[in-house]
């Protein structure tokens, strides 16, 4: 499915997520889930396994950023763990991101899809200047770095919803945009800064969107997770 809500699991251990993933036993939709550094560092590989097990679809987001051979032996790791997603730092530079994909197509010519991150949302102008020495602005970074990604092959990056325009104008409308800082119009906040609504996320043209806190801290996460879909899809489940 070309777009989709991705929910992210960001618990600290299997009980967590499970007791979580187990209110969703009588949906029809299984949520896509992304599975971060902390929950998979804390329960390796077994818990993608029982994850996939269970029907969901899985981005991996372990953000891969070392010498390209070493990229291309971890991903052909992951990709026999048949996650759905997974990505590396556009930082680590073309060749990099070339022998990730290399190390993630199966004998078969499949794999999963591989995006690459542009610069942290976390990191500023001013610090990407002063400490990194790069003189670029940031949108003319990001927008470099995902014309990098394209190059190598990859099928995205994950950008601010705020910059998926942006990135639809340097790299086409077919090189996926996948958006985290979504919250709903009447809902908190927390630590993001520049946000956006599911349905004006879809608008501007984000290919997915990664909802975590909305969902996961939700009195009711299921009704939260329908909401999130029916606003960003446009339809019911
Ligand atoms: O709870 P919340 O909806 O803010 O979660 C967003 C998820 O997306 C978290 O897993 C966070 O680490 C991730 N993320 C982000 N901003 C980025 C990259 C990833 O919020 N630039």
């Amino acid at each position: 499915m070309k777009h989709d809500v991705i929910i992210a699991c960001d618990f600290k251990s299997a009980e967590d997520t499970f007791r979580f993933l187990d209110l969703f036993n009588n949906e029809a939709r299984k949520p896509f889930l992304k599975i971060g550094m902390e929950l998979f560092y804390a329960e390796g590989p077994a818990i993608v396994r029982e994850i996939k097990r269970r029907g969901h679809r899985i981005f991996l987001d372990l953000k891969l950023h070392d010498i390209p051979n070493t990229v291309k032996k971890a991903m052909a790791v992951l990709s026999r763990l048949d996650v759905d997603m997974c990505n590396v730092h556009a930082a680590g530079t073309i060749e990099m991101m070339k022998y990730a994909l290399e190390g993630l197509t199966r004998a078969d010519g499949t794999r999963p899809l591989l995006i690459a991150v542009t610069q942290l949302t976390s990191t500023s102008e001013e610090r990407m200047q002063r400490e990194l020495l790069i003189g670029a602005s940031i949108d003319e970074t990001i927008v470099k770095y995902a014309q990098n990604t394209r190059e190598a092959g990859l099928d995205g990056v994950v950008c601010s919803p705020l910059e998926a325009g942006m990135v639809h104008e340097a790299c086409g409308r077919d090189f996926l945009t996948i958006t985290p800082g979504v919250r709903f119009a009447d809902g908190d906040v927390a630590d993001q800064v520049r946000v956006t609504t599911p349905a004006r996320a879809r608008e501007i043209g984000s290919d997915f969107i990664v909802v975590g806190r909305p969902i996961t801290a939700a009195a009711d996460p299921v009704a939260a997770y329908r909401r999130c879909v029916e606003e960003f899809l446009g339809e019911t489940c």
